[in-house]
This record gives structure tokens, C-alpha cells and sequence, in this order.
């Protein structure tokens, strides 16, 4: 992982993420899933607009899990546990409980078959609940080598990290079969798959109003980043899944 690069270019998408996740539902949510939470960013930003929620981390990576957990601190509302997301398709689901939102950003590509950790995840939402997959979406006509300049790779190393992680990612097309398969496997649930933009949307949609009036920190999340030349064709690199719960009662 090239931590560099992911510190310099991700943590607004991590933050957008986050925002963007917690108003999916009408409601606040009261249990949230980060899986491949990393080194926990993305539950401190939860946490620190959502005191109170039940905070559930997953990662396979030992080093970053033992990070989150300093970050995170001791708290009987955070639990992070050293898992792989496949580990989900088994009896640890059970143990883990149903949430009411789950995030999986920039880890999805990473996983031996997505669609059997997505059929899981699918599986441990509470009625009405989400499931927000934000990834990097491998271009459809890709060589296998170049990596797209939006993507901001400042020199080899980084450009090598990007070209493993494209080589991992789904296409779009990928993705939204694997979505449609998820709807076809669980019962009551629906998956859409939508490319760049805000949370999916074109930012100057009706569907991208209403998430910027629903999250107003988005608005101070982008013009603290500040905008580098490219950045709206760097949006356009990455794929926005819903999978929402649609039955049972509120
Ligand atoms: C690019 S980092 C993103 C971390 C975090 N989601 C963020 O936005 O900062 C990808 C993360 O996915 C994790 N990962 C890799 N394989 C995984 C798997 N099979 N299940 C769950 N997480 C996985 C890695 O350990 C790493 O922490």
C-alpha cells in the first residue's frame, strides 16, 4: 500500500464517503460496518459526527488494525477486529450483528470475489439499511499498463501502487453484474451502480442537491481540499454502489 498516496489523494473521497453514507437513510444510522477500515479514518470522522453510534471496523491487515484501535482509543461503542471482509460469507456475521449503514471504500477491488463478500454484506444490513461500495473502476478498454493522469500519480512507485490496484479493480460492467447478482441471491434487496460524481450523481443533479443539502460539511470538505487541475476527471475514475434494504419494518 503507498500509504503516501493514499494520505495525499484519498482522504477526501474517504471523508465524501462517510458524508454521503450517513444520509443514505432517512435516519441517522445506529450501527456502522467499515470494512477494510485501514487505519481508521474513516470511523474517527463517523465518530466525531455520530457520537453515540455502534462503530464496527474489519481488516485483515494487522498493522492497520492495531493503528485504528490507538486512533480510536478504548471505547465500549468501537470495536476493531483483524478480519477479512471473505471471513463475513461465515459464522463471524452472526457475531458481528446487522448495521444499518456499511462502507466499503477503496478495498473492494482487494478482495478474492466481491461478490461473495457484497451477498454477505447484503445479508447483515437491518431493514432499510445501506450498503455504500466506493472503488476505483478499472477502464474498460484498459492495457493492463498506463495509468490515467487524473489519477495523480506523482513519480514510478506511485504510478506502480495505482497500475496493482487497477489490475485489481472491477470495470463498471463487472461491477454492476456483480450487483445484479446480489439482488438475484438476497431476498428484499436492491443494488445500483453508478460512475463519478457525487455519490454517483452528476453534482449539479436533483439527486446531487438533495445529498449537499442533506450534508452540508460536504460543501466545506471540498473547498478545504482546495481543487487541483484534474480532480473532476479523477471523480470520474471511481464507481458508487448502493445495495439498500428495502423490507421490514422502520
Ligand atoms: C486503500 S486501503 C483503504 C482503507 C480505508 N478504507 C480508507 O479509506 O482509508 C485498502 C484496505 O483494504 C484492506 N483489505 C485488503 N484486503 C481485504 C479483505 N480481503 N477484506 C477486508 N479488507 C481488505 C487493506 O488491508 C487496506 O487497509
Amino acid at each position: 500500500m503507498s500509504s503516501r498516496y493514499d494520505d495525499r489523494e484519498t482522504s477526501l473521497s474517504r471523508a465524501l464517503c462517510a458524508e454521503v453514507g450517513l444520509v443514505l437513510a432517512e435516519q441517522p444510522p445506529s450501527r456502522v460496518l467499515d470494512v477494510g477500515c485501514g487505519t481508521g479514518a474513516t470511523l474517527q470522522h463517523i465518530r466525531a459526527h455520530l457520537p453515540g453510534a455502534g462503530l464496527v471496523g474489519i481488516d485483515p491487515n494487522e498493522a492497520a488494525v492495531r493503528s485504528a484501535r490507538r486512533l480510536l482509543g478504548s471505547s465500549p461503542d468501537i470495536q476493531v477486529h483483524a478480519m477479512a471482509a471473505e471471513d463475513l460469507a461465515g459464522a463471524a456475521a452472526g457475531r458481528l450483528g446487522r448495521f444499518d449503514l456499511v462502507l466499503v471504500h477503496l478495498s473492494l477491488g482487494l478482495m478474492r470475489d466481491p461478490f461473495i463478500v457484497l451477498r454477505a454484506l447484503a445479508g447483515m444490513l437491518c431493514p432499510h439499511g445501506h450498503c455504500y461500495v466506493v472503488d476505483l473502476l478499472r477502464p474498460d478498454d484498459w492495457d493492463g499498463r498506463s495509468v490515467p493522469v487524473a489519477l495523480g500519480a506523482r513519480d514510478a512507485s506511485e504510478r506502480a501502487y495505482l497500475r496493482s490496484q487497477l489490475a485489481a479493480s472491477l470495470s463498471l460492467a463487472e461491477l454492476s453484474a456483480v450487483g445484479d447478482e446480489v439482488e438475484r441471491r438476497v431476498p428484499g434487496v436492491h443494488a445500483e451502480v453508478r460512475r463519478g460524481g457525487l455519490g454517483g450523481y452528476d453534482p449539479g443533479s436533483p439527486a446531487a442537491r438533495r445529498i449537499w443539502t442533506r450534508a452540508p460539511r460536504i460543501s466545506g470538505l471540498l473547498a478545504s481540499s482546495g481543487t487541483r487541475p484534474g480532480s473532476g476527471e479523477q471523480m470520474h475514475t471511481v464507481a458508487h454502489m448502493v445495495i439498500r434494504h428495502d423490507e421490514g419494518p422502520r
